[in-house]
C-alpha cells in the first residue's frame, strides 16, 4: 500500500553511509579489518537505537493521560437528516457538537472550509438555522470559560461571509487562513473538530447551518481518545503552520508532524469495547509528513482490501478534475471500484447525491460504471442517485436539500471522509478521513446495546439509505433528471 513519499530522517541517511553493502561495492579501497567490524557494529548499534525510538514513540502516543486510552474510545456514528425526512434513529451532528462544546475545558481547534452559521451570513431568515446560531453562541463563550479557541479556515473568497470569523476573533479565539489556492491549488476542505486533545469530530458537515438541518451529512464522533486526538492533531497543527502570512509547505516536514499510524500499522485499540485497527489519511501530498497515508491511498486501500462487497456513498463522483484546469480524465478510483468488481467478484453499490448544482459529466460517468453489471458474467454492480425531496420554501434556500455524505463501508472497514470523489479532492484539496478497519463478524459486539460495531452500523445506514424511497435507479433517468444537473 502506498503511502506518503517517505521523507528520509538525517539518522536514516546516516545509516546508509554505513550500510556495509554499499561500502563493498564502492570502489575498494584498501580497508583495515577493525574498521569493517567497527562499522558492522555501529550498524547493529544505530538498528537499535531505531528501534528504540520508534517504540518508544508508540509508547508515549498510547499512555495518554488517561493511561491506555484505547480501553475508554467512544465512537458515535452521528448524522445531520434534512428536516422533513423520515429517516434514521442516529445521534445528530448538533447533539455531537454540542456534547462537545460542553466537555471544552481546555481547547478546541477546528479545521473548516467556511463558516455560515446565521441567518445573517445567509441572509435568509430561516428558523431552522437556531442550531448552528447555536452552536456559534456557545464557541463564542468558550474563551472566557478559559478553553483556548483556534479556528483553521480555507483563505475565505472575496465574496465569502466573515462575520462568524470576526465575532470568533473578538470573542478571543484565533483564527488562521489558510492560503491553499497558493499553496496547492485547492482549498482547506477538511472539516473536522479537535477537544482537550483527548475527543473529535470528523465528518462530511460544514461550519454552516444548513449542515444541520438542511444538507444530508455524516461523520464519526470519538470521545475520550487521546492518541487517536493526538494523531489528528499532527494534521491540525499542518494547516495552523501553513495560516501565517507567507507561509510555504515545508518538505520534508519537521518530524514532529510525522506519524506511525498509517494503512500500514494502523493504531489497534477497542472502540466501544470492541476490536479495530485505525488511522487517518490526509490529502494533498504536499501536506503528508513521513509515515502519513495520502487520503487516495487509503481510499483505494480500503477497496482492494473489500472480499465481499463495497458501498459507497458520496456526494459527487467523478474520475476527471472538477475545478482545475486544464480538465483532466482522472480514473484512479474508477480503476480501483471496476478492479474490484472484474478482478474479485466483490459487490459495487455506489449511491451518489444529486441537485440541480450536480456536474452534468457526472451522469454519464455514473451509467458507465452501472453497464458493467451483467447476468452472464455476474459483474455485479448498481448505481442509484438519492434525492433530497424539498417544499417550495425549503427550495428557495441555497444550496441545500443535498446528500453530502462522503463515505464507504466494506465487509473489511469503513471510511469516514471530508472529499467529494473527483481528481482535485485528492491531488490539491485538503481534506482527511478516519478509516476503521473491523472485519465482519458475529453482531453485537459493539457495546452500544447490541447496536454492532462501527462499522456495521455504517453498513445498516447505508442500506437504509440505498432502500429508501428517497433513491433512484441511475438507469431511471425519468426519477431523477429533473432534479439533477440542471441549475
Ligand atoms: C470520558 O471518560 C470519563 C471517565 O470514564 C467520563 O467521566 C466522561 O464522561 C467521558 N467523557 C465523554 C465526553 O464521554
Ligand atoms: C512541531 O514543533 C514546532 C516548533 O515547536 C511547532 O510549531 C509545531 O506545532 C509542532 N508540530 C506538531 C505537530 O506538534
Ligand atoms: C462536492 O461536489 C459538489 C458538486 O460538484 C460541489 O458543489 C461541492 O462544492 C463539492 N464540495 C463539497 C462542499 O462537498
Ligand atoms: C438479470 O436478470 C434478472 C432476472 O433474471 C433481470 O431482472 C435483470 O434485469 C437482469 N439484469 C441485467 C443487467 O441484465
Ligand atoms: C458506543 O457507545 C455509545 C454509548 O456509550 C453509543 O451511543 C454508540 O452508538 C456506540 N457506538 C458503537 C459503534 O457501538
Amino acid at each position: 500500500m502506498r503511502i506518503c513519499p517517505f521523507q528520509p530522517r538525517p539518522t536514516m541517511g546516516a545509516y546508509a553511509q554505513l550500510d556495509p553493502l554499499q561500502q563493498r561495492e564502492a570502489p575498494a579501497p584498501k580497508r583495515p579489518r577493525g574498521a569493517t567490524l567497527f562499522a558492522a557494529l555501529s550498524v547493529l548499534f544505530l538498528l537499535t537505537f531505531l528501534v528504540l525510538i520508534h517504540l518508544r514513540l508508540r509508547g508515549d502516543v498510547t499512555d495518554g493521560p488517561e493511561g491506555s486510552c484505547g480501553d475508554t474510545c467512544r465512537i458515535v456514528l452521528v448524522e445531520s437528516i434534512p428536516e422533513g425526512m423520515s429517516l434514521g434513529t442516529q445521534p445528530s451532528t448538533f447533539e455531537a457538537w454540542l456534547e462537545l462544546l460542553a466537555t471544552a475545558t481546555r481547547s478546541v481547534d477546528i479545521a473548516s472550509f467556511y463558516w455560515t452559521l446565521t441567518n445573517a451570513d445567509t441572509r435568509t431568515h430561516e428558523p431552522s438555522a437556531a442550531q448552528g446560531e447555536r452552536i456559534l453562541a456557545e464557541l463564542l463563550r468558550l474563551p472566557r470559560r478559559g478553553v483556548a479557541v483556534r479556528v483553521a479556515v480555507s483563505a475565505p473568497s472575496a465574496k465569502a461571509p466573515l462575520d462568524d470569523l470576526k465575532a470568533l476573533e473578538s470573542s478571543g479565539a484565533a483564527v488562521r487562513a489558510v492560503d491553499l489556492p497558493r499553496l496547492t491549488g485547492g482549498v482547506l476542505h477538511t472539516k473536522f473538530w479537535l477537544v482537550d486533545g483527548v475527543h473529535l469530530y470528523v465528518g462530511s458537515a460544514n461550519m454552516d447551518w444548513r449542515s444541520l438541518t438542511q444538507v444530508k451529512e455524516l461523520g464519526a464522533a470519538v470521545y475520550n481518545c487521546s492518541c487517536l486526538a493526538k494523531d489528528l492533531g499532527k494534521i491540525f497543527e499542518a494547516y495552523w503552520a501553513l495560516g501565517v502570512p507567507e507561509a510555504s509547505i515545508p518538505a520534508p516536514w519537521p518530524d514532529n508532524f510525522s506519524t506511525s499510524f498509517n494503512a500500514e500499522t494502523p493504531l489497534e485499540l477497542p472502540l466501544n469495547g470492541t476490536a479495530a485497527a485505525v488511522y487517518f489519511s490526509s490529502s494533498p501530498p504536499a501536506l503528508c509528513a513521513a509515515g502519513r497515508t495520502q487520503d487516495l491511498a487509503a481510499l483505494l486501500g480500503v477497496v482492494d482490501g473489500a472480499e465481499e462487497f463495497v458501498d459507497v456513498a458520496v456526494m459527487s463522483y467523478l474520475p476527471g478534475t472538477e475545478f482545475s484546469r486544464p480538465e483532466r480524465f482522472w480514473p484512479a478510483i474508477d480503476d480501483g471500484l471496476r478492479r474490484a468488481v472484474v478482478e474479485r467478484g466483490v459487490r459495487l453499490r455506489l449511491l451518489a447525491g444529486c441537485w440541480r448544482h450536480s456536474r452534468p459529466d457526472m451522469f454519464p460517468f455514473l451509467s458507465s460504471l452501472a453497464a458493467l453489471a451483467n447476468n452472464r458474467t455476474r459483474f455485479r454492480v448498481d448505481v442509484r442517485l438519492f434525492l433530497v425531496p424539498a417544499s417550495a420554501a425549503q427550495s428557495r434556500i441555497p444550496f441545500a436539500r443535498v446528500n453530502h455524505n462522503k463515505y464507504m463501508v466494506t465487509d473489511k472497514a469503513a471510511y469516514v471522509g471530508t472529499s467529494n470523489w473527483s481528481g482535485d479532492y485528492f491531488e490539491r484539496t485538503a481534506g482527511s478521513a478516519l478509516v476503521v478497519a473491523q472485519p465482519a463478524g458475529g453482531r453485537g459486539g459493539g457495546g452500544g446495546g447490541g447496536a454492532g460495531t462501527f462499522r456495521e452500523q455504517l453498513q445498516d445506514v447505508f442500506e437504509r439509505d440505498w432502500s429508501s424511497g428517497y433513491s433512484v435507479d441511475i438507469s431511471d433517468t425519468e426519477g431523477w433528471s429533473s432534479h439533477c444537473g440542471r441549475r
